[in-house]
């Protein structure tokens, strides 16, 4: 990019355009353009979008495509998969894409080649589960293990949890597959209830192993073990750990053996790919965790070779510029007509929100532009008896992802035939509304008073006009699901380029963190209290009091 972003003609020509189109409806649109679904659907991966349902015309998407090229997004990606250091903050390469890189070519840091260090851990993956599957592993009792309690947080707990969870009927048989992330001890504490710790692995995952959360529940977690039977000796049977902090997880006690190593260049929010994903092998079996990497290796391929225009996650990311950009879009929503996706909403909101929630440039100049957008969503059909009110008929845009698997695994096809036309008739009545003409109409013949007609005939009027994306999948199997989850990945790292954010730092996380441990301290001894603000201090003197109470 040269110069100055808003200033820039790719801009300035978006500018003008959205004047012309916020005057347009996309129901005349699909009434003038019988063509319009075919020209705007595209398939990639065991995925079609059809992004038909926005507010763009060929001199719009021109427009875009023209805004991607001036921001060097062809040049920016192919400097990731090259091992640039585009983390700038953190002095890091960003090769997410190197985990799941099958190609056969070496992948360089530093001018060393990571392949071989990638594939030697996957094979350990592959061991491991073998081993755990197979009973050849077990327990201080020499015991199978029955349950593996997977103890993280962030991107060290969102992957592994929603993937495995999204893949649940490909889940191998016998072998339960727990989540704790929160330090609330509630959570722990259900989780580890009824479990026998005998047949119970612990897999502990920090990429910094400095999470306080996680060392925490881990610490929580070993109690028990000590506590119901287990030896300090035995610890090495059911603890294991993955991180990159090698050190650090020796001297918390994790045997060395049982360490799965990951690297600084790989984001926790990217990390499900490398070993923080061994809960996913061992849930679903190893086989299925490799084709989740194949499916998103050949999303990575298609975004590196695909021209712009017919790139599926430059698409979906210049939709989003649009509509974040030039009409103020303030939120997306994801909604996943399929209950097992159900956490596909949260997993996709770290990703964007810790990635592109910035604004200050990667050369440290405040923006002057809106960046990433409040991700939020749920399950379909839920939400429309929900939250879906205000999408069809407030004020504010909310365009969506609307994400259907044509068929799944064991289901009752009444239900299925269901739930699809719900998901596409969602996106009908967001495109098309209905008129205060039609709704007027409607109320022929009910009896009404000609007032009390035309005020109700105003109430249900859905101005329509509301943009969404729709993507279905044949079925959600592992390597769909890896594609799916790449397509993201690749839409937030396009949206970074275009706003010139460093999309693989979070340093806003960190003040909590600090003020977090100072607040414990005085929590916990009652020192430093006069450092706080008066809430602050008011608040942890409550808290206090009432625990002495
Ligand atoms: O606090 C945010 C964060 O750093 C995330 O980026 C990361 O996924 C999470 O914490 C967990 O970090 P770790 O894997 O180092 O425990």
């Amino acid at each position: 990019m040269s110069g100055k972003l808003t200033t820039s003609a790719p801009w300035q020509n978006l500018t003008t355009l959205a004047e012309s189109i916020s005057t347009q409806h996309m129901r005349d649109w699909f009434a003038a353009q019988p063509d319009r679904a075919s020209r705007y659907t595209m398939s990639a991966c065991g995925i079609t979008l059809d992004y038909s349902k926005n507010w763009i015309e060929p001199d719009v998407m021109q427009a875009l495509t023209e805004l991607a090229e001036y921001c060097d997004v062809p040049k920016k990606r192919d400097g990731m998969f090259a091992g640039d250091i585009i983390n700038n903050t953190e002095h890091r390469a960003v090769l997410h894409t190197a985990l799941r890189n099958f190609s056969g070519n070496p992948v360089y840091v530093d001018g060393q080649d990571v392949m071989p260090e990638v594939m030697a851990t996957l094979d350990k993956i592959k061991q491991f589960v073998i081993e755990v599957h197979s009973g050849t592993r077990t327990g201080m009792r020499g015991d199978a293990f029955t349950d593996i309690v997977s103890i993280g947080i962030g991107g060290s707990f969102l992957g592994p949890k929603i993937m495995t969870e999204a893949l649940k009927p490909y889940q191998h048989d016998g072998l339960n597959v727990h989540f704790v992330a929160n330090v609330d001890g509630c959570h722990i504490q259900d989780v580890l209830a009824g479990l026998d710790p005998a047949t119970t692995l612990i897999v502990m995952s920090s990429k910094s192993f400095t999470t306080q959360e996680t060392l925490q529940n881990t610490l929580t977690a070993k109690q028990w073990f000590l506590s119901s039977g287990g030896s300090q000796a035995d610890i090495a049977k059911h603890f294991v750990a993955v991180s990159s902090n090698v050190q650090a997880a020796v001297e918390f006690g994790m045997a060395e053996e049982n360490i799965f190593p990951m690297w600084d260049w790989v984001g926790g929010r990217y990390s499900l790919w490398s070993a923080i994903g061994l809960p996913i092998a061992l849930s679903l079996g190893y086989e299925h965790f490799e084709a989740l990497l194949r499916g998103a290796h050949e999303m990575d391929n298609h975004f590196r070779s695909a021209p712009l225009q017919q790139n599926m996650p430059v698409i979906l990311a210049l939709l989003g510029v649009w509509y974040r950009n030039f009409f103020a879009a303030q939120s997306h929503v994801l909604l996943p007509y399929y209950h097992y996706l159900r956490g596909f909403p949260a997993y996709v909101q770290q990703l964007d929100m810790e990635s592109n929630g910035k604004s200050t440039t990667s050369s440290g100049n405040a923006v002057d532009y809106a960046t990433g957008p409040i991700i939020w969503g749920s399950e379909g059909t839920n939400g429309q008896h929900s939250f879906h009110q205000l999408i069809h008929q407030s004020g504010t845009l909310i365009p969506a992802d609307f994400m259907l698997p044509l068929s799944v695994p064991n289901q009752h096809h009444e239900h299925h035939a269901m739930l699809a036309s719900n998901c596409f008739g969602q996106t009908q009545a967001l495109m098309q509304g209905k008129t205060f003409e039609q709704c007027y109409e409607d109320l022929a013949n009910k009896g009404l008073p000609e007032d009390e007609r035309k005020k109700l005939a105003a109430h249900k009027t859905m101005p329509g006009n509301k943009p969404s994306n729709t993507l279905v999948f044949e079925q959600l199997d592992p390597k769909t699901l890896g594609a799916l989850v790449a397509l993201y990945e690749h839409k937030v790292f396009v949206q970074g380029i275009i706003w010139d954010l460093n999309s693989f730092d979070q340093w806003g996380v960190e003040l909590g963190k600090v003020l977090g441990n100072q607040v414990l301290g005085a929590i916990q001894d009652g020192a430093g209290s006069e450092q706080f603000d008066s809430s602050t201090a008011a608040l942890i003197a409550r808290f206090r009091q009432q625990q002495s109470d």
